[in-house]
């Protein structure tokens, strides 16, 4: 269940009152289901922008964005919001967990929202299944700051899974880690993307993280400048099997670090 994106002559203005900033300033692309698309570019250069509108999270100033074929560009905020939830998982680099709500309840939350009648026994099971799916059914009870950067970033994915959508968008999500927990999160969207295959776009200003997709897009100043398949593509998995294990850790403490690692990179894709 994978989604394919087409967008044509993408813009957005930001009105400001008294400044109006174009932020996209006409973006034509087409997107795959199933693609790993990385995009990259420097700081103010539209990426989050342009990940918004793909997202249904706005809506651009003009153009067209089809997704899956249909027109999403003029819909009303509640039914773009339908779109998302159906649809769309999104990962970001702060992890925007809920800092007083247990691993568990913030992959949950997705589920309230969604207006699937779903009980909640049901939505527990999903939500043990999705931590479970990245490696951290033992952190179930704690709460985020009793946990590192890298297993928050793991319960953010798993959030972003909970709704089975077919495309996931990721805005910096190495952003706030280190480079072996990078890899560990790599891992998790390569393998999402190859075994689910959903549709994957990575965001980075990092050229190195860039280069785990199939394809690299290059936005500048509103505009896409270049736009190529990645011919040198890095494979987490193996990469982090060549890593010295860790012992002090982004990864778990109170686990030996291989059993972490298996469990992050050795997805359970089945949530369903
Ligand atoms: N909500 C907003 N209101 C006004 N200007 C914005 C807003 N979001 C982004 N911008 C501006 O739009 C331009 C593109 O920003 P953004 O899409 O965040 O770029 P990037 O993610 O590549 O850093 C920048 O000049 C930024 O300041
Ligand atoms: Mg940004």
């Amino acid at each position: 269940m994978a989604s394919s994106i087409s967008v044509q002559d993408l813009t957005k203005v930001y009105d400001l009152g008294e400044i109006q900033v174009r932020a996209l300033r006409g973006v034509t692309v087409d997107i795959a289901a199933g693609e790993f698309v990385a995009v990259i570019g420097p700081s103010g250069s539209g990426k989050s922008t342009f990940m918004h509108i793909l997202g249904c999270l706005d809506r651009p100033t003009q153009g067209r964005y089809l997704l899956d074929g249909h027109d999403v560009s003029t819909l009303s905020r509640n039914a773009l919001a339908d779109v998302r939830n159906k649809k769309i998982g999104f990962v970001f680099q702060g992890f925007n967990l809920l800092s007083r709500t247990t691993a568990l309840d913030n992959v949950e939350l997705p589920l309230l929202y969604n207006g699937n009648g779903m009980r909640g026994k049901e939505r527990r099971r999903r939500a043990h299944d999705a931590l479970n799916g990245v490696g951290l059914s033992d952190r179930a009870g704690h709460h985020p700051n009793q946990l590192s950067g890298g297993q928050q970033q793991r319960v953010a994915i798993a959030r972003a899974l909970i709704n089975q959508p077919s495309i996931l968008l990721a805005d910096e999500p190495t952003g706030n880690l280190d480079s072996r927990t990078s890899v560990e999160v790599m891992g998790i969207f390569q393998k999402l993307n190859t075994e689910r295959g959903i549709t994957v776009l990575l965001i980075t200003h990092e050229r190195e993280i860039a280069e785990y997709g199939t394809r690299i897009i290059t936005f500048r100043d509103g505009k896409i400048v270049s736009d190529k398949p990645n011919t040198v593509r890095r494979m987490a998995a193996d990469e982090f099997a060549a890593l010295p294990l860790d012992t002090d850790s982004d990864a778990d403490s109170s686990v030996p670090a291989a059993s972490t690692s298996v469990g992050a990179l050795d997805l359970d894709l089945d949530l369903t």
